[in-house]
């Protein structure tokens, strides 16, 4: 039933009529299967009372023992259960896939479609009138998101929130960019074990995700510029009172939106796309959320592309001070207004009239919005970066673009020319970057191969590839690196990443060489491999594709069907969204 006919439905009604309820299909007919359905349910100590004529509101919830960032998840679903009782929705809780960025290998993105599959076929085939995606480690959240979007039922997306700042003696601490620094100083011979145990001890300060502007918190702010979180919601810190109160707040949405019949694809439409582009670039974003974006995107049938980023990117200043691209770390980013406050400095680039899924538009979040901080969100003449924070690229190595996140990046090596140090892959470069011998200058580029969707397989974030030790202890810090792989959102460096197509799908990063010379031209948005087209072709026709490991099970799944970098890497056959289409068997 559409939005517009179940509210005539309520008005002509004056109350809810249960029987407008997707659930009701399970539980409200006088059948065989309808019995089987109330009769159990009896069993487990629910009465008629309970949820007849209410809203069931799945918690969808990615807690898991394995789950570092997600340990207050199950506290969080009493809070959100709470909410949803508030107004007379029945809350149950279904456990899905958790995808532990820490402890999962070889990488969760290899899991990212597990987990919207899962949640796509969660919502459909359960009594669900509306859900509570609740995430916030990397995947997670474009996994719910995908998920949620294909299945198309009203749901509403509860962060698990950034954790506290960290405090190292008298230094302030961010998750990985700090530990990738300190790291850096440890392999030069600056840091002694005991400053390194102390780093560990202290780094990971609470519960909740990566505080730097991650892919956590940049799929957050996307989440909330999508529409699909309270105003607000991407920043609170995860183990703040504040943080409670939201989840209760999430839960009473729930429900509100169930009656409505707000639906995912109601509310995304290219506007929103585009504010969530212009968000990520404003917040200096993690890369990896272009391609989620872009799944995201196909699913909902928008299909926004490489080119959209990089039009956007022309005139999206960075204006968040958080690291990597600036100093800050989440928790300031809450204190200084959050996501309201930032966009009140981008009004003028923002689409206000989009919706959200409490029904109101983009506007009225801002509305109210104050910035405490302007050094943490800075005035639009004193950005931290102008515009091009994040570039796309294209050359005769990047067919189909690849992208460099400029903002985190050494300024003086964005336009470069360097002789490649190839690595065939990810085993070559563990045995080798360190070698005394290997014949690697600063101006060199790091070139790895085998990277991507297909050939790692799974898209790890190898891109940051180390530093070779003997240049750290040269002083070196920074070198341009290229790779088919990702990055961590909490990385930095002259990285360019994402190169498509794959080395591993015969893409022309295969055909580099030792010794090729390399050019990087970031203002210029080029990516060139020096050398002839008819070498180019002579080195294509002698390439043999490498044979897939993959030969079983989810990773042969995946092998076959995932698609490229500059597509999203969802699967083929999973795009688009089946809005409206219930089982059929009753
Ligand atoms: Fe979970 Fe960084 S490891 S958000």
């Amino acid at each position: 039933m559409s939005h517009e006919s179940r509210s005539n439905a309520d008005a002509r009604s004056g109350d809810r009529d249960p029987s407008l309820l997707r659930s009701h299909r399970w539980f409200g007919p006088d059948d065989l299967r309808s019995f089987g359905h109330r009769s159990r349910l009896k069993g487990m100590g629910i009465d008629d009372a309970d949820y007849r004529g209410r809203p069931v509101i799945g918690l969808l919830n990615t807690w898991s023992d394995l789950s570092t960032c997600h340990s207050h998840l199950r506290e969080r679903a009493e809070e959100v259960k709470r909410g949803v009782l508030q107004m007379g929705g029945f809350p149950v809780e279904v456990p899905v896939l958790s995808l532990s960025e820490m402890l999962m290998k070889p990488t969760t993105m290899l899991y990212r479609n597990l987990l919207a599959m899962e949640t796509e076929e969660v919502l459909r085939s359960h009594p669900i009138d509306a859900a509570v995606l609740m995430g916030g480690c990397d995947k997670t959240v474009p996994g719910l998101l995908m998920g949620a979007i294909s299945a198309d039922i009203p749901s509403v997306f509860l962060p698990a929130g950034p954790m506290l700042n960290a405090r190292w003696r008298d230094v302030t601490l961010g998750s990985g960019t700090d530990a990738w620094k300190y790291w850096a100083e440890r392999c030069a011979g600056n840091l002694c074990d005991g400053d390194w145990t102390e780093i560990e001890n202290c780094i990971a300060r609470s519960a909740g995700t990566c505080m730097t502007m991650g892919t956590a918190s940049t799929m957050a702010c996307i989440a909330e510029a999508l529409g699909f979180t309270l105003p607000g919601a991407s920043s609170v810190p995860a183990v703040v009172a504040e943080h409670s109160r939201l989840a209760v707040a999430t839960g009473r949405m729930a429900v509100e939106i169930a009656w409505e019949d707000r639906k995912p694809c109601s509310i995304l439409s290219r506007e929103s796309f585009e504010n969530a582009m212009t968000t990520q670039l404003a917040i200096g974003g993690s890369t990896n959320a272009i391609v989620h974006m872009i799944a995201m995107s196909r699913r909902s049938g928008q299909r926004i592309a490489l080119e959209d980023y990089d039009r956007l990117s022309q005139r999206v200043p960075v204006l968040l001070n958080l690291r990597p691209s600036g100093k800050y770390l989440m928790e300031d980013f809450h204190h200084a207004g959050g996501l309201p406050a930032l966009w009140s400095r981008l009004q003028d680039l923002l689409h206000l009239d989009a919706r959200s899924i409490d029904g109101k538009t983009l506007r009225a979040s801002i509305d109210g919005a104050r910035i405490i901080d302007e050094d943490v969100i800075r005035p639009r003449n004193n950005p931290v970066y102008a515009n091009g924070g994040t570039c796309v690229l294209r050359g005769n190595l990047a067919p189909m673009g690849c992208v460099i996140k400029s903002s985190a990046s050494t300024e003086q090596l964005l336009q470069h020319r360097g002789r490649a140090v190839v690595f065939e892959n990810y085993a070559d470069l563990k045995k080798r970057i360190h070698s005394p011998d290997l014949d690697v200058t600063a101006d060199s580029v790091l070139v790895l191969k085998s990277g991507g969707p297909m050939g790692a397989p799974g898209f790890p974030e190898w891109g940051m590839l180390p530093i070779p030790e003997k240049l750290l202890k040269q002083g070196v810090r920074d070198m341009v690196r290229i790779s088919d792989a990702r990055m961590s959102g909490t990385s930095y460096g002259t990285c360019v990443l994402h190169i498509s197509p794959e080395s591993s799908s015969g893409g022309p990063l295969a055909l580099v060489r030792e010794g090729d010379t390399i050019e990087l031209d970031v203002p210029n948005r080029r990516l060139e491999l020096c050398i002839s087209p008819e070498e180019m072709e002579q080195r294509r026709s002698a390439w043999k594709a490498p044979v897939s490991a993959a030969t079983r099970g989810y990773t042969y799944l995946y092998s076959q069907h995932v698609t490229q970098a500059h597509e999203g890497c969802d699967f083929d056959f999973l795009e688009g969204h089946d809005s409206g289409k219930e089982p059929d068997i009753f």
